[in-house]
């Protein structure tokens, strides 16, 4: 009879080839062959180097576009930093891979740089969630409160706040605006708002909007897969549950997630995130286990729906289009970017730029 233990590792197995199958097969959304693919990269990757553009691309974004970012001299990161990169990079022309909130971000950053993106349809339930015209009452409202926005956010949101922040700074900043006695007025991501609250014991005030995608982890499912893989470590990120979080040994932004995967011992990982962030994960931990967390339970067709719909919609094809054509041109009301402007230095000059986020494949922090 089979021990748990070698139950445990088959399943393990079984459950890691899941995921792989599962990423090299995801449904996209085109009628090309993999040599119209092949094709497709290769003349993106010219239209980069004629143009001079730069493709900065979220962790979210489907695999083939995370390899284009980097194969091409841009960069895949998470929101802070591909803010941060935008900035600074040489370029004139930046392709922002990822959703509405982050081409705003890097058009208001770098107002000298024309920037485009694969779709402008692709949002976030976070910004869809907080309307300016609701938002900045609210504020009003609670004029003795300071504003602290996640960049998940509009242009007019950011425009109303006296900070912006990301999901890696975000702990940091609230525990320096508590020292300064300050109370605050969280918004939009209530799971991140209330997590952090707990973290640092500030007086906040939180929105109620959640993100559509990490809302549907499932404490009882990971539970579950906990007790079926007792020595994985589960890594969640803030966006996820109070229930989750409260289950997770890691609780961070997508790099430090990621971060987390190579710098802990552990061979085995559980993670509650959109999937596409398992490309970054095991280019860089190839001999680690990554399992995804569940969203559905244990009868549900499907092991996991974690995979943002928007971030999903950063195809090759529209990307093809958009560089050659130089489509979907990304512009802000100037006087709210005047504005935006304000919080979102705050926020870059809070934070040291990360090296790990440009990590390849064996490399390690030590290594640079
Ligand atoms: P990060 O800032 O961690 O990259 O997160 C962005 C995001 O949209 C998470 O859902
Ligand atoms: Fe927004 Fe959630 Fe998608 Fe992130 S994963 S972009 S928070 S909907």
């Amino acid at each position: 009879m089979m021990n748990d233990k070698s139950a445990n590792d088959e399943r393990l197995t079984a459950d890691t080839q899941l995921v792989r199958d599962y990423l090299a097969t995801v449904p996209r959304q085109t009628s090309l062959d993999a040599d119209q693919r092949d094709e497709l990269r290769n003349k993106i990757k010219d239209l980069l180097t004629a143009k001079r553009a730069v493709l900065v691309a979220h962790y979210y974004t489907d695999p083939e576009i995370q390899a284009l970012a980097e194969e091409t001299g841009g960069i895949v990161a998470d929101s802070l930093e591909m803010a941060r990169f935008g900035r600074d990079c040489e370029a004139e022309l930046l392709i922002v891979a990822g959703v509405r909130f982050m081409g705003e971000t890097a058009s208001i950053l770098s107002p000298d740089k024309k920037v485009l993106m694969p779709t402008l349809e692709a949002t976030c339930s976070l910004d869809i969630a907080c309307p300016i015209d609701t938002f900045a009452p609210f504020c009003d409202q609670h004029s003795d409160r300071t504003v602290v926005v996640y960049a998940n956010t509009s242009a007019a949101v950011k425009a109303r706040a006296d900070w912006v922040v990301t999901s890696s700074i975000a702990l940091d900043v609230i525990e320096h605006l508590k020292a300064k006695g300050e109370k605050i007025l969280w918004a939009p991501d209530r799971h991140l708002g209330r997590y952090i609250e707990e973290k640092t014991g500030a007086d906040m005030l939180l929105w109620d909007a959640a993100c559509i995608v990490h809302e549907e982890f499932k404490a009882k499912g990971l539970f579950d897969m906990k007790a079926l893989y007792p020595d994985a470590k589960i890594l969640a990120h803030p966006e996820s549950p109070s229930s989750v979080l409260s289950m997770a040994d890691v609780v961070g932004s997508t790099s430090q997630l990621i971060k987390a995967a190579c710098d802990l011992p552990d061979q085995t990982f559980i993670v509650a995130t959109d999937q596409g962030i398992f490309y970054k994960m095991q280019q860089l931990a190839p001999e680690k286990k990554f399992i995804i967390a569940p969203t559905a339970g244990n009868d549900a067709t499907c092991r996991s729906c974690a995979s943002c719909p928007w971030m999903g919609m950063n195809s090759l094809e529209a990307m093809y289009d958009t560089l050659l054509n130089e489509r979907n041109e990304v512009h802000v009301n100037e006087e709210l970017a005047e504005q935006a402007m304000k919080p979102l230095r705050r926020m870059l000059d809070f934070s040291e730029p990360v090296s790990y986020t440009h990590l390849r494949a064996h490399e390690t922090e030590a290594d640079l």
